[in-house]
């Protein structure tokens, strides 16, 4: 065969050994390089073999404006130039940030976490790639895995939370969700682990800011999720702006490479964040296009995100000898082999022929709307909510009551305002007949209604325009005009229902003082107005758990639940320990809390053993009962604590969980298989390790309480407790 590349019956590498054989320096380095938004304009760059992948997107945040749509047409022309017209044929790989949905926009992915279901992230991320396929996408940059603590990062909206090992769960469905088992499939289309790595620990919460974290940090709170999305075959990695202790991460060849490749064993390939490469002469270590490329290639990036300067200068060094051809070579093979896995060669043009499939079925909606449902998190609530019969007149009011394209959150560039179904028309549909719904407007007169009406569900939060890329906020109150009008309400008796939506954890102390509930709703997408509705009216009850702590203020930041003892921990009425002296030490809601319409009982943890060798396992068991009058959902949490270690461990620590749905009056034994190897941490040597010794752990309903056993690993065989669980 005259391009044996083509012969899809050739094993991938023999496939891609064959083209990098027949292919130019320029033709090399055209693999590398990534465009935005490719048009005509560049159609002699194409036939050149010059352009290896094009994003979609109107600008480096687009997330947050209403962005260019994808023009179906433009790529099929551009593909078709590619195909048939370079010398190659190569085919140029599409991307767009896709990511919580193309047309069927599901909740921010903060909200998604909320829902601590791996099964409905992995559902949802499906419904995106068949949506993204249909549209000729063949890329995704997502999932965004930075763990953080940062509230003030506008970015904590696009993320999983606080917690490394709920984020690494997260991190392997979605990849799933969106790869499915064949990238070659026509409704799959390949994932992009990002921020790689520790973007979420920029001081201050400022976007783009310094990270200075110790090296544990970064291996034990910061790598985990991507080490996960790797062992789940990701597709690609995005470096991400940052540095670490003064070395940007686009130009750090130990996080790239060492880590990466040589320990979590990456054989994808890595783009760089949107001018990353070029930046580096920003952050002060490259002195041009020339040096930042030649640094971040070296590194281990390989593809550039739209800097240009691979495109620019990287052909002058590899013919100088300052880049080795085999290092260039090296990232080409790892461009083309997602290309030849993704099976481009041979349908770079089938999605567009024939009409492009259905978007937003009946059935995306419906997991949109179940999504939503179960990522809303309830707060707080004295009874009033599910709305009952005696509710007779209902006040809703709010800047979100009538909101639609709000609803999406950032990052939404496909989704359509005159999708969405706003909360004030789900609600008066869902609430039972004879119920009077009066929407008012966000005033005076609002308050004025709210002396005649049995409650006012008021709508409240942030606008997805501070939500995301370059928002970083220096408050973490309700936006400006909020507070006052919420007090004003209340200061006329009226009793108060909250709905929060956010794409960060906001401080929202007098709330929970004064409102008889809230429901904490993030930006719950397209069917976000009709899950609230489901909510508030009881058609379905509050599943959601919080996957970040929720600050009393802006000044307990960073403040999370998996944090060190220190020296001093904060025993309660002390003053010379590590606390405030002007506010309560623990958060206003913890990592993991949620509440449902139902309550649990927890009882009879056992434990398989209580000595364990280092490469065992343990199993865990407790009962979980519904002690209520209607039937919930609840979320089993399993957190250990390594009390005494070569180094200081984290109070608690997830290590596992499960949902469980029972009915009134039902109880369900929950068990955890707890790997020992899982305790692993980086110790005082900086190896990876379990250490013999007492552990404590938890089984409950959230970090601050549960069950408690203790254990002991050792270094011999594990010893059978009495009476354990057979
Ligand atoms: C942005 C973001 C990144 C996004 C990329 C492409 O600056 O940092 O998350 O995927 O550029 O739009």
């Amino acid at each position: 065969m005259e391009k044996p590349w083509l012969d899809r019956n050739l094993p991938v590498e023999e496939r891609v050994a064959a083209l990098l054989a027949a292919m130019t320096l320029e033709e090399k380095i055209g693999q590398l390089q990534q465009v935005a938004n490719l048009d005509d304009e560049q159609s002699e760059a194409v036939r050149a073999g010059r352009i290896g992948s094009s994003l979609f997107s109107s600008g480096a945040w687009g997330g947050n404006v209403k962005d260019e749509g994808v023009h179906r047409e433009t790529m099929r022309r551009m593909q078709a130039l590619a195909v048939n017209e370079s010398r190659l044929g190569i085919p140029i790989l599409y991307a767009r940030d896709v990511i919580h949905g193309y047309r069927t926009i599901f909740p921010i992915p903060l909200g998604q976490a909320a829902s601590w279901s791996p099964e409905l992230v992995e559902q949802a991320a499906a419904v995106a790639a068949r949506e993204a396929a249909a549209e000729g996408l063949h890329w995704t940059f997502t999932p965004m895995l930075d763990v953080t603590r940062e509230p003030r990062w506008g970015r904590i909206a696009e993320g999983c939370g606080e917690d490394p090992y709920l984020c690494a769960e997260l991190a392997k469905a979605a990849v799933h969700g969106y790869q499915g088992d064949d990238l070659a499939a026509p409704d799959r289309i390949a994932a992009c682990a990002k921020h790689y790595v520790a973007y979420g620990a920029a001081e201050g919460g400022r976007d783009y800011n310094t990270v200075d974290i110790g090296p544990r940090s970064l291996r034990d709170t910061y790598l985990p999720p991507f080490r996960a999305a790797v062992a789940a075959g990701v597709a690609t990695v995005m470096s991400s702006f940052n540095d670490i202790d003064s070395v940007p991460v686009t130009a750090n060849r130990e996080v790239l490479t060492d880590i990466l490749r040589g320990e979590f064993g990456f054989e994808g390939f890595v783009v760089s964040d949107w001018n990353a490469v070029g930046e580096l002469i920003q952050h002060g270590v490259a002195a041009d296009d020339g040096d930042a490329a030649a640094q971040a290639l070296c590194a281990g990036v390989d593809m550039d995100m739209v800097s240009g300067c691979y495109d620019r200068a990287l052909q002058a060094r590899v013919e100088a000898g300052a880049v080795a051809l085999e290092t260039l070579d090296e990232a080409v093979r790892r461009v083309l082999r997602i290309k030849v896995r993704l099976g481009l060669f041979e349908q770079a043009l089938s999605a567009f022929e024939g009409e492009p499939a259905p978007l937003l079925t009946a059935g995306d909606r419906a997991l949109a709307r179940r999504v939503a449902r179960e990522s809303m998190v309830l707060l707080k609530n004295d009874g009033v909510l599910p709305l009952g019969p005696e509710t007779k007149r209902v006040l809703l009011t709010g800047p979100f009551a009538e909101a639609d394209h709000q609803l999406f959150g950032t990052w939404t560039l496909d989704g359509r305002a005159e999708d969405v179904t706003p909360l004030a028309a789900a609600l008066g549909a869902a609430l039972p007949k004879g119920v009077e719904l009066r929407v008012k407007p966000w005033s005076d007169e609002a308050v004025y209604h709210g002396r005649t009406v049995d409650v006012a569900v008021v709508a409240v939060g942030e606008h997805p325009c501070r939500s995301g890329e370059a928002n970083s906020t220096v408050t973490l109150d309700l936006p400006a005009g909020q507070q006052q009008l919420l007090e004003a309400l209340h200061a006329c008796g009226t009793p108060i229902v909250a709905v929060v939506y956010a794409g960060r954890p906001l401080s929202i102390p007098w709330l929970a003082e004064h409102a008889r509930a809230i429901l904490y709703a993030w930006h719950p997408g397209v069917e976000g107005g009709t899950a609230t509705a489901d909510l508030l009216t009881g058609a379905a009850a509050p599943v959601g758990r919080l996957p970040v702590s929720l600050p009393r203020s802006v000044g307990q930041v960073p403040v999370y639940y998996n944090h060190r003892p220190t020296g001093r921990p904060v025993p309660e009425r002390t003053r010379v320990h590590s606390r405030y002296a002007d506010s309560p030490d623990i958060p206003l809601y913890p990592f993991g809390h949620g509440l449902g319409y139902t309550r649990f009982d927890y009882v009879d943890l056992s434990l398989s053993v209580t000595e364990v060798a280092a490469t065992g396992t343990l199993t865990v068991a407790a009962t979980v009962r519904n002690a209520g009058e209607r039937a919930g959902t609840e979320t089993a949490q399993l957190y250990v604590r390594d009390p005494v270690a070569s180094v200081s461990r984290p109070v608690k620590e997830l290590k596992g969980f499960q949902r469980v749905t029972l009915q009134p009056g039902e109880s369900k034994r929950v068990v955890f298989t707890l790997h020992v190897a899982d305790l692993a941490f980086t110790g005082l040597d900086m190896t990876r390790r379990v250490e013999p010794g007492a552990f404590d752990l938890w089984v409950g309903p959230d970090s601050t309480q549960g069950l408690h056993a203790t254990f002991s690993v050792t270094a011999e065989g594990a010893v059978r407790a009495e009476g354990a669980e057979s």
